[in-house]
């Protein structure tokens, strides 16, 4: 057995980051040759691509293009160029074992992949979201082999948003004995939960193939706890025929249990051993949480025996600066300032992540709502899914809950997205197909989609299509969007269907550019067009009011790319822009999400020229009282409480704690006339004291950096995200500065620049980078282990340096 693996990495020459010596898994990520544009017989062994670009995926050709208002994708995919590209990478083969078979992994490509071996056509894969695999084994060759991959995603469009192009997400081979494990063949679920014991039940799918025999065979369990102890084990003896698959029930006990929940995102390792006879053929590991969920028609979501409300946004799959290919940091950097405001819960809109997505959300304590399709039979641009989903529904949706169902962080599927087919005659049989597909595969969680047509004027969503979804989860895109729904919101429906369980699967947020501040043109009166949404305020007292309202996922967490007009290429409808840089937005989502103080209070308070002018101050406050100073004169204190509190025990008799409230919004707001200086907002909660305060800036005399960690992998999954802010002589952010940056790096590099503006169309795949409102970001990736310097330098700003360390993966 060692000597086969000694044979294994020397022919690999990469990597193998194996689980045990059974089973292979190696990365397959570097060392690709990469051309952007059609090439006849580059599928063939002998071709020659020695001048391709060589590169290592995951990789997103599009986000390295040009913004052109004449894409053939439109404002749909911000205007970036989409196309056709090849990828090849040549390499020798494991050691061909008798009893090993290889498999090649791809995570997602997009779109439209073609992959061949050795000249060889594996398959076609038009969903760009889908993990597939091929497998590999007849055609390996001793030498040299190569794999080619066409990724054609020149049909356009055929997204509504930035989609990315490209082997954007990670490939690998597995390699496997014949009596194994079948891909994704481990389910793990917990059906009995209470804090003394848990009942972890495993389903799991043997395959063998050998070609001759029954085999006896041993299917083991073990669980650790996150220290490693072994906490449960189970083992089942089979007998298995040859050239079949069989599935094996188990069962194990836990004693007090660890529970996953969103504060204490606890989890275990799940090890499943296949041994024929004594000797062991595979090993699986599998990350798993122990929780119990249910959602009560009158209490919501329960998670773990208490009512959890879901405070949730919607996020597309691209982020800032690296657009589709996003390393594993930059989501879990993005995802914990999602978490940190608050926010317990997101949908997956409207597609399938990056495994890496979800393994993350499970270790924040993240739920997650995972969707699958924006479409199905029906269109809604000219080369959309709908054009696949006959053929590929089946496959798509298995490749999501197959994949993704041992997730403890995902709670619900989602099965679509605004589908034409709500309202469509076979809209009802079309959801019943892939609810039932959904629950054949995963029994353990109900399915829902975003419906935007309940009770609209035109093309609504049939009752037929909704009773569907019965016994599962109604979800609503914008409920409060048609006429008295504006305030009523479910009620009218929870009257009438008692039984149905509620969900605002999509509603209004609170975005617009970062710190953008419009006051209009008459240059003696301020038109202020900021500031809050009473449409989302009144949603949000209603989903806090009433407990049968599962929660509420707001469009959007972060700013992406695409679903633009021209001349801007991103859509800033999130609480956070696409560096993960707060707005105001994020402040007010905290302070009706978190019981800690918060206290926010904006516009920017460098407005030269409107001095007397009356602006309106907002304060986001979860504080008792707030109390608004301009240059140390008060403007008053003010305040507000939800819910408010009634007499309780007798007549005017106040329980503690109640305030006079001065608004019945969820914000508070001073109208104040402009002079230079100090706007502070005095917040008390509890007893105790907070303040806030913007100044006057001066203008911008130089730059400061600073990091998210000093220290990252050499790896391609990690990133530092150096923050770059544009300061005056106190030090203090000048919100209005737009100052050129260049990035000076050593030891490391930079993989991706980003703003927040979407109106700047500059690369982001160059060393510099304009401020945007006072700061910009830049994404640094290192190689090799040493030390990293980061310098920015701008004309006439005093420079900056930062150093961070690079260790070993
Ligand atoms: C929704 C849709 C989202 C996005 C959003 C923009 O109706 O589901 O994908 O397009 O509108 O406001």
């Amino acid at each position: 057995m060692k000597k086969i693996i000694i044979i294994w990495s020397i022919l690999f020459c990469c990597s193998v980051s194996a689980q045990s010596e059974t089973r292979k898994i190696i990365p397959f990520d570097d060392g690709w040759q990469f051309y952007l544009g059609d090439a006849v017989n580059a599928h063939e062994t002998s071709f020659n691509d020695g001048l391709w670009r060589t590169l290592n995926v995951p990789h997103d050709w599009s986000i390295e293009g040009e913004n052109l208002q004449d894409a053939p994708g439109g404002g749909n995919v911000g205007y970036f160029p989409m196309g056709v590209g090849w990828y090849r990478k040549t390499f020798s083969a494991p050691a061909l074992a008798k009893d090993t078979k290889w498999s090649i992994e791809f995570d997602g490509v997009y779109e439209n992949s073609d992959v061949w071996i050795n000249g060889v056509h594996l398959g076609r894969r038009p969903f760009g979201y889908s993990s597939f695999s091929y497998d590999l084994t007849p055609h390996l060759r001793p030498e040299k082999n190569v794999i080619a991959v066409r990724v054609d995603n020149s049909n356009q469009p055929n997204s509504r948003w930035y989609s990315g192009s490209g082997v954007y997400r990670r490939v690998r081979l597995v390699g496997t004995k014949l009596l194994h494990v079948d891909k994704w063949g481990v389910f793990a679920y917990t059906p009995k939960v209470d804090s003394e014991n848990a009942t972890v039940a495993v389903e799991t799918t043997i395959n063998n193939s050998n070609v001759s025999s029954y085999t006896n065979a041993i299917v083991k369990q073990t669980l650790r706890d996150a220290g490693g102890t072994q906490v449960a084990t189970a083992e089942a003896p089979v007998v298995i025929a040859a050239n079949s698959i069989m599935n094996v029930k188990q069962l194990m006990t836990v004693s007090n249990p660890k529970l996953w929940d969103i504060d204490s995102p606890n989890l275990y390792t799940l090890e499943t051993t296949v041994l024929a006879g004594r000797v062991e053929t595979d090993f699986v590991t599998t990350t798993i949480g122990i929780r119990h969920i249910e959602y009560d028609i009158e209490k919501g979501f329960i998670l773990n025996g208490k009512q959890v409300k879901m405070k949730g946004v919607n996020l597309h799959h691209d982020t800032g600066g690296v657009g589709a290919a996003v390393p594993e940091r930059m989501w879990e950097r993005k995802l914990q300032i999602l978490k940190d405001g608050g926010c317990n819960a997101v949908r997956t809109a409207h597609n399938i992540m990056a495994p890496e997505f979800y393994e993350i959300c499970d270790r924040l304590g993240m739920l997650v709502m995972d969707e699958v399709f924006d479409e199905w039979e029906r269109g809604k641009r000219d080369y959309s899914y709908h054009r696949y989903f006959n053929d590929w529904h089946e496959k798509d949706l298995i490749s999501m809950v197959r994949r993704n169902r041992n997730h403890p962080s995902i709670v619900m599927w989602s099965i679509g997205n605004e589908v034409p087919d709500q309202s469509s005659p076979r809209g009802a049989m079309l959801a019943r197909t892939l609810i039932n597909i959904t629950k054949r595969e995963d029994p353990t969680r109900l399915v829902t989609a975003g419906n935007d047509n309940i009770a609209s004027d035109n093309n609504y969503a049939t009752d037929e299509y909704l009773y569907e979804f019965r016994d599962e989860i109604q979800g609503y895109n914008y409920a409060d969007r048609w006429r008295n729904r504006r305030e009523l919101i479910y009620s009218i429906d929870k009257a009438a269907n008692p039984t149905w369980r509620f969900l605002g699967t999509e509603t209004g947020g609170l975005g617009g550019p970062r710190c953008s501040y419009l006051i209009g043109n008459d240059p003696n009166k301020v038109e202020a067009r900021y500031g809050p949404r009473i449409d989302t305020e009144q949603r949000w007292k209603f989903t806090l009011l009433y407990d049968y309202v599962i929660g509420d996922f707001m469009w959007t967490g972060i700013d992406y790319y695409g679903e633009s007009r021209w001349p801007s290429r991103g859509a800033t409808s999130g609480m956070i822009d696409n560096c993960g840089f707060p707005k105001d937005g994020y402040y007010f989502f905290k302070s009706i999400w978190v019981s800690e103080p918060v206290l926010h209070v904006f516009p920017h308070w460098n407005w030269e020229g409107r001095e007397g002018q009356i602006f309106p101050v907002y304060v986001y406050s979860n504080c008792d009282t707030v109390e608004l100073f301009v240059n140390g004169k008060s403007y008053g204190q003010k305040r507000f409480e939800f819910p408010r509190k009634g007499t309780s025990g007798g007549w005017n008799s106040f329980p503690p704690g109640k305030v006079q409230t001065s608004t019945a919004n969820l914000h508070l707001s001073w109208d104040v006339a402009y002079e230079p200086g100090e706007l502070k907002a005095v917040g008390r909660k509890d007893g105790k004291q907070y303040t806030t305060q913007v100044f006057t800036t001066g203008k911008p005399e130089a730059i400061r950096l600073s990091v998210d960690r000093s220290a990252i992998k050499a790896h391609s999954s990690d990133v530092a995200h150096v923050r770059v802010e544009i300061v005056d002589s106190n030090g203090r952010v000048v919100p209005y500065a737009d100052n050129l940056v260049k990035f000076e790096l050593t030891g490391a590099k930079l993989i991706g620049v980003e703003n927040g503006n979407m109106m700047d169309l500059s690369s982001t795949k160059i060393s510099e980078r304009k401020a945007f409102n006072g700061l910009c970001l830049a994404i640094v990736q290192a190689e090799s282990p040493g030390n990293i310097i980061v310098k920015a330098v701008s004309e006439h700003l005093k420079s900056a340096e930062i150093e961070i360390t690079a260790t070993k993966p």
